[in-house]
């Protein structure tokens, strides 16, 4: 971490502390509160970390204001229009991108690791039918733990790295396997000759009884997809990563603890509740409606796909996202798609409507990313793993830099006790 070069002043009944101030290469300064409770005998309360640093780091940079998003550096538009995703994992977890043959050795990798032990297949088998591909994916993601005992030793830098590599060649399989599971369909092995993307779509559609050609097109945008949702920073699948790593845990089931926070509605699970609402909403014409329920502060109800904890402007993942809607849905030969229309004019109400521009609420990267998994022939329930598959590199490019990191400590947040103080015990024929 670099030096301090200035300090905050707290004042507290008088007595006053001086906090040391750390300033990020981008972004608002920081204030070093590490020391406040020792010296001043406070917490700080922040639910939520709004205003929340939990740790340095070297791998993403967002400024919300401006829409910006970068990977070490490189814009998101730019990687998304002139990378790939595995170039794209590189630059995650090495910090630079690849020259040719280092690109190569790392796709080879990769590729050479996409099998998953044969011994796991039954674990898939021991679902219900009806199960949720994410609550597999929770599962047989920590079951890698079990499997694969020569790459947990997280003080060898080297098993760290193939742990890495692991995730990233087979939580795709899983991800497959999981779906495959749910529709009945036998697991469709990874093929050494397609790349990532392609294999993806090869493993999730391909059956025994006929030749499935992946189209370079949908692959190129099954790429794109991928690419975009590689990592976010410190978001909370993330930070759930870090915590539960923070104790030492197995990689696998840190990565499991990330695709289980990853679930949730009001984060990965948002491309599935945002496409059911867009069908929900059905047509142009109700539109008014859903923006009433929305505003109104009695309805649960709220925009999916629209509004992000760190974006108040464009998020620019969306606007790649929904050209990418466009050139899939004009690809597929789909016209007058009524869910994107929907979408594009849904989008345009909300952005004139003075409440969404008051709150900063624009359309995320979920917003659009439905529509083009839907036209590929992917079910809602399949939209939440393929964005765990391709946020697994960010979480293991986060929790490298993390157990790298002679400052990392097991992450043990204070709070803001409001319970009765201590009581005695009542007997139970006494209360
Ligand atoms: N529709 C309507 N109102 C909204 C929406 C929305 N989608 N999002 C936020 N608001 C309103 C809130 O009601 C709140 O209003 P208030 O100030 O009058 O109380 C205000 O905007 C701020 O909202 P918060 O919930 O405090 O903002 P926060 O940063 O905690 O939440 C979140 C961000 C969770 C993404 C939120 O915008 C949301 O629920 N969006 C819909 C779900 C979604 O699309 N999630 C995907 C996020 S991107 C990702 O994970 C890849």
């Amino acid at each position: 971490m670099a030096d301090s070069t200035k300090s905050a002043t707290l004042s507290i009944d008088g007595q006053t502390y001086d906090l040391p101030m750390f300033s990020p290469t981008a972004g608002p300064d920081v204030i070093d509160i590490r020391k406040l409770y020792a010296e001043a005998g406070v917490f700080t309360y922040d639910p939520g970390f709004t205003s929340t640093a939990s740790c340095d780091s070297t791998i993403t940079f967002i400024d919300g204001g401006k829409g910006e998003l970068l990977h070490r550096g490189y814009p998101i538009d730019q990687l998304a229009g002139k990378s790939h995703y595995l170039e794209v994992c590189y630059l995650l977890l090495y910090g630079a991108l690849p020259t040719a043959a280092e690109l190569e050795e790392f796709e080879s990798t990769i590729t050479r690791h996409t099998m998953i032990h044969e011994q796991m297949h039954n674990f898939f088998r021991g679902f219900r039918r009806d199960a949720h591909p994410m609550a597999i994916m929770v599962g047989a993601v920590g079951a890698m733990a079990a499997f694969y005992h020569d790459s947990t030793d997280i003080s060898d830098p080297r098993q760290r790295e193939i742990a890495s590599h692991r995730l990233i060649a087979k939580v795709p399989t899983i991800a497959a396997m999981a779906y495959k599971y749910s529709i009945g369909q036998p697991f469709v092995y990874p093929r050494n000759d397609l790349d990532y993307a392609a294999n993806f779509l090869h493993m999730c559609f391909a059956v025994p009884a006929e030749e499935y050609v992946v189209d370079p097109i949908i692959a190129r945008a099954m790429d794109r997809i991928l690419t975009l949702h590689a990592d976010h920073e410190q978001n909370a699948s993330t930070s759930t990563v870090r915590l539960a790593s923070s104790s030492g845990a197995n990689p696998f089931a840190c990565i499991a603890a990330g695709i289980a926070c990853l679930w949730g509605p009001a984060h990965g699970g948002a491309n599935q509740a945002c496409l059911e609402m867009l069908k929900e909403i059905g047509s142009p014409d109700r539109i008014p409606e859903y923006i009433a329920r929305a505003k109104d502060k009695d309805d649960p109800f709220r925009l999916m796909g629209f509004g992000h904890r760190v974006y108040k402007n464009f998020d620019p993942r969306a606007t790649v996202m929904k050209q990418s809607a466009d050139e899939v849905l004009d690809l597929l030969g789909v016209e007058n798609n009524p869910i994107l229309a929907t979408a594009k004019e849904l989008e345009q109400a909300a952005l004139a409507d003075p409440y969404f521009a008051e709150k900063k609420l624009f359309p995320n990267v979920d917003f659009y990313s439905g529509i083009i998994l839907e036209a590929m022939g992917f079910p809602t329930s399949m939209f939440t793993p393929i964005f765990a598959l391709s946020r697994t590199v960010g979480w293991v490019s986060q929790w490298k830099e993390m157990i790298a990191d002679p400052q990392n400590k097991i992450g043990r947040p204070r709070q803001l006790y409001l319970g009765d103080t201590a009581r005695d015990y009542v007997d139970i024929e006494n209360r």
